[in-house]
């Protein structure tokens, strides 16, 4: 994880705070703010080990009761004072209060989790990034399923996808100029963050670690970071960036692969997506 000499870091969704404990091998004190969804009490209760008292006592500050996808929540950090925006294996609850499972109900576990993501990056960009800092996002997830149906290269920036077209099929919006783009991802190394546990959403309870990236979204499409990113290759002529899937070698190949199961299944997510962000 890139965390250069002196940056300022605020995590958003941190569980149980191990990870933003663990983040102060690499930050100083000062120059890190943590912040989690639940209450003080509710994460006290949650999690009986947590770091907060350990964040307290070494200086840090942190916010509690921070919903991401809501402005009015995100403007209780401090605003534009960040180089860098973290969320670690974001997840929404399953757990609902009645209010929010009637808000919910006939949305589905890959949309609402999109618009966590969608809503992270839209505030940490809009709200929270300094603008002479770094300017950097970044997501850590497995990139197995059903994460990886988030189709989180292309689904959470201002890229749109063609459809129908065997190339290309992923072009650029007329103004993605300055907009917020995925620049490349690079494996987690969970050796750097001692003590650090993923926590279950809803429980006391932790999940295994297991091989996971870091998505990097910037609007500096030429930040140095990119030297140590691998970027998304299937946003390329021929291949499906849905599926991830290519190149194909003709229109008839790419016919076969979007009457596949899976391709129609992620086409789908995909449509649901764009409805959902054209009623935001
Ligand atoms: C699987 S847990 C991971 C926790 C922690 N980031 C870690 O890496 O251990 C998913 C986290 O997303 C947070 N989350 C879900 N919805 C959120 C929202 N609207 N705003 C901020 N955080 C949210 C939850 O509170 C939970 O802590």
């Amino acid at each position: 994880m890139y965390l250069p000499k002196n940056c300022r870091v605020i995590t958003v969704g941190d569980g149980d705070l191990s990870f933003s404990r663990a983040l102060l091998a690499h930050v100083s004190p000062n120059n890190l703010i943590a912040s989690t969804y639940d209450s003080e009490s509710v994460l006290r209760n949650k999690y009986k080990h947590n770091a907060l008292d350990d964040l307290l006592n070494a200086g840090v500050a942190v916010f509690h009761d921070i919903d991401i996808t809501n402005l009015e929540s995100v403007k209780q950090l401090p605003q534009e004072q960040a180089d860098i925006v973290i969320f670690n294996h974001p997840l929404v609850p399953t757990q609902k209060t009645y209010a929010q499972y009637q808000k919910e109900r006939n949305k589905t576990a890959n949309l609402l989790n999109r618009n966590l993501l969608y809503h992270f990056i839209k505030h940490s960009f809009d709200v929270l990034l300094s603008s002479s800092g770094e300017r950097l996002c970044y997501i850590t997830t497995k990139s197995v399923k059903p994460y990886s149906h988030w189709h989180i290269e292309t689904s959470l920036t201002p890229l749109v996808l063609t459809p129908l077209v065997l190339t290309p099929l992923v072009t650029a919006s007329s103004d993605s100029k300055n907009s917020v783009e995925f620049l490349g991802s690079e494996a987690f190394n969970v050796s750097l963050f001692k003590n650090y546990l993923i926590r279950n959403v809803d429980r006391d309870k932790c999940v295994k670690h297991e091989a996971s990236d870091i998505y990097v979204y910037s609007d500096n499409n030429e930040h140095n970071i990119k030297s140590r990113l691998t970027s998304f290759q299937y946003d390329q002529e021929g291949y499906c960036p849905l599926c991830r899937k290519g190149p194909f070698a003709n229109q008839a190949d790419w016919e076969l692969h979007k009457n596949t199961r899976i391709h129609k299944a992620q086409w789908q997510y995909h449509l649901d997506w764009q409805q959902h962000k054209s009623d935001l």
